[in-house]
């Protein structure tokens, strides 16, 4: 028994090892594109929206990855592209060697006619990012949605972005929502979702839980930041968390915050195409 035991002890050890690099070098570095198809019960034309957020750049995710963030955008040969916010993980601490430059350049080759918009995380407000957050994007060529709406008329779809609701200043009475076309909403918390109420459909996109980060049994949903409500990543329909009313979608995000490490919650962007329902098409 004794010898089982002491033969037990260096196997364990090496798988928790192989965990840990595969966590630290592996998962981190995946580029992975989720591929969804949401059906608007208002009249659409058909597009394809790409989501992606919480790159989280700095020290562990460096400004170089960006080019490579922008070619999976622009594989999936979106219409309208949105990030979702935390574009910097801790400015103060890596600002000096941080290449916004190699952001703005990788984020300015996104391609998407329909137009690319951001909302704010709650990252890109600590440290000094709120100074530097909306210059970056628009070098990028994206708007920042501030308690805003466009309409984009050539697809009959209205883009909401929302402030980051920890760090923002959104009055609740904004989360009323009032539009007769389809909604394509952006808030950084997930928690957003619940407050939403007002519009015939939409579709929320969320990030900032990064689908848990680290995932263990029981901890991680323990673990989870204040704002991500119920969501940890996914798809959620309406209806299916706590009576949200609009489909949800939580993205796992790109980079990584307090620790490097990433274990299945795999790095990732999304393409959502939004298409007319039976009655419309
Ligand atoms: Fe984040």
């Amino acid at each position: 028994m004794k010898r089982k035991k002491k033969r037990l002890v260096p196997v364990l050890c090496l798988a928790v090892l192989a965990v840990l690099a595969y966590a630290r070098w592996v998962e981190p570095s995946f580029i992975r594109t989720g591929r969804y198809s949401v059906t608007a019960q208002l009249s659409v034309e058909p597009c394809r929206v790409v989501f992606f957020s919480d790159t989280h750049f700095g020290k562990n995710y460096s400004g170089e990855k960006a080019s490579a963030v922008a070619k999976a955008v622009n594989a999936c040969e979106p219409d309208i592209v949105i990030f979702g916010g935390d574009l910097l993980d801790n400015y103060a601490r890596d600002k000096y060697e941080l290449d916004l430059d190699l952001i703005c350049e990788a984020f300015a080759s996104i391609e998407a006619p329909g137009g690319k918009f951001a909302v704010w995380g709650n990252h890109d407000y600590g440290g000094g990012a709120s100074r530097i957050y909306e210059d970056v994007m628009a070098a990028g060529g994206f708007r920042v949605l501030n308690d805003e709406s466009v309409l984009l008329e050539q697809y009959g779809v209205r883009v909401v972005g929302y402030d980051d609701t920890l760090m923002g200043r959104t009055a609740p009475s904004l989360y009323e929502l009032h539009s007769g076309e389809f909604l394509i909403v952006a808030a950084h918390e997930p928690e957003v979702s619940l407050q939403l109420s007002g519009a015939e459909d939409a579709l929320v996109l969320s990030g900032h839980t990064h689908g848990g980060q680290v995932n263990l049994p029981v901890l991680t949903e323990r673990l989870l930041p204040p704002g991500s409500g119920p969501f940890r990543k996914g798809f959620y329909p309406a209806g299916s968390k706590d009576g949200q009313q609009y489909s949800t979608y939580v993205t796992s995000g790109l980079g990584t915050t307090q620790i490097p490490l990433r274990f299945l919650a795999v790095p990732e962007i999304v393409e959502i195409t939004i298409v007319p329902g039976a009655q419309n098409a």
